[in-house]
């Protein structure tokens, strides 16, 4: 069937890209799914640092691509054999899909599936398809992002990438569990395991940092620290729960950090996908504490520390993908909160676009003007 996605065939073009135009509207057939998969009407699609890290090259992925990973939308047709969906339902995409067999999978680490990392690398679905071409046919098949490629109309995805929400959820709320708030929430409470009074520390505070903020204070971390070099960022964190904020262009971020929290905090968080503010990070956590890292820096950057500390004060660094999670079961945790009113992620969503606005959302985001900005097909 005939669809229209933003298609991306070159990465690094220079910014800005309202206009280099990296994202291009093509319109594209799309294949009807095949067994284990789903045809779904795209209802709402977030802008993630993660795309633009495609877009500018820092995340290299295999071109051409329609991308987009995390959004919400309406079943439309099961395919054959497909359990677990009905025509109709609403379903937020994750971006990895979990095989349910292999050895991550069955330690309940979806996150870390094997075959599903291997089909996010092809730029395939879980099964090795991909369902995209270019109307004219001119270039073959193109690649699947993350498995999801929400920035279309229409998408095809494995049944592994897509869990089942309440269907009275609206979809611009929906569509923020599928990444950043999966993933930030997933690196407090899963990665990290935040305990009632523990001190916490968040560098940036874009959609996953603040997300991973709002996890913090549902755990009841205090004090919660919140770091960021732009002064509108530190604004919006303290309104959702910072105790202290900081910004890193003001001197020592490090010393203020460790005297917010009286010595460093239990755990600090790097949402920034910079190993400079992960050294930071590392820097501003206590004895015996824990240094999460969710950010994602370009594969060639390294990450350098005293060893000894590891030892002699117990220190732990751990990453987190995705949030730790297992989206089956953590998306619906994650909305009966916010329906709680214990998670506020709308507060993240501070634009709605259409699609071809696509380019010049990533311009607002690569100069931190946005949280999580919504592309709405309705
Ligand atoms: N681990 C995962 O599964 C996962 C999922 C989604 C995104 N990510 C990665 O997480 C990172 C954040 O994504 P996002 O969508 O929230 O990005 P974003 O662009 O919305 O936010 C980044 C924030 O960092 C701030 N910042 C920049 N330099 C800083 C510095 N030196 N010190 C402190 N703050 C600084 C920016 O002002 C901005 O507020 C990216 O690297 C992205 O690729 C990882
Ligand atoms: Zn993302
Ligand atoms: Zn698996």
């Amino acid at each position: 069937m005939r669809t229209h996605g933003a298609v991306l065939r070159e990465m690094g073009l220079p910014a800005p890209y309202a206009q280099s135009q990296p994202l291009r509207i093509e319109t594209l057939e799309l294949q009807a799914p095949g067994t284990d998969e789903l045809l779904v009407r795209v209802r709402a699609a977030g802008l993630c640092h993660s795309d633009l890290s495609v877009i500018d090259g820092s995340r290299p992925r295999v071109m051409p691509m329609v991308l987009g990973h995390e959004a919400a939308g309406e079943v439309l047709e099961v395919g054959p054999g497909t359990k677990g969906f009905a025509v109709g339902d609403q379903v937020v995409f994750s971006f990895v899909p979990g095989c349910g067999h292999c050895d991550p999978c069955a330690s309940g680490r979806t996150a870390l599936c094997e075959p599903g990392a291997a089909a996010n690398t092809a730029g395939t679905l879980l099964n090795g398809a991909r369902r995209w071409q270019a109307s004219d046919g001119s270039d073959g098949n193109l690649h699947h992002h993350l498995g999801v490629s929400a920035f279309a109309e229409m998408t095809v995805v494995s049944a592994r990438s897509a869990v089942r929400v309440d269907a009275d959820l609206p979809a611009e709320i929906a569509a923020l569990f599928g990444c950043a708030v999966l993933t930030g929430v997933g690196a407090v409470v899963n990665t990290a395991r935040v305990a009632p009074g523990e001190s916490v520390a968040v560098f940036g505070l874009g959609g996953v940092g603040l997300a991973a903020l709002l996890g913090a204070r549902a755990a009841g971390a205090n004090p919660i620290v919140a770091i960021d070099v732009l002064e509108s960022k530190l604004a919006l964190a303290r309104e959702l729960g910072a105790t202290h904020c900081i910004n890193a262009r003001d001197g020592d971020t490090v010393a203020a950090v460790r005297a917010a929290t009286r010595g460093g905090a239990h755990f600090t968080f790097e949402t920034v996908g910079n190993e400079q503010v992960l050294v930071q990070a590392y820097g501003a956590t206590r004895r015996g504490g824990t240094t999460v890292t969710a950010g994602l820096p370009h594969p060639q950057k390294m990450f350098a520390v005293p060893a000894v500390s590891l030892v002699a004060e117990e220190r732990t660094v751990k990453g987190s993908y995705m949030g730790s999670a297992v989206p089956q079961r953590d998306i619906p945790r994650y909305v009966a909160l916010y329906r709680a009113g214990r998670l506020p992620v709308d507060r993240l969503l501070t634009h709605r676009l259409k699609l071809d606005e696509l380019n010049a959302g990533f311009d607002r985001l690569a100069r931190g003007e946005a949280v999580r900005q919504v592309v709405l097909f309705d």
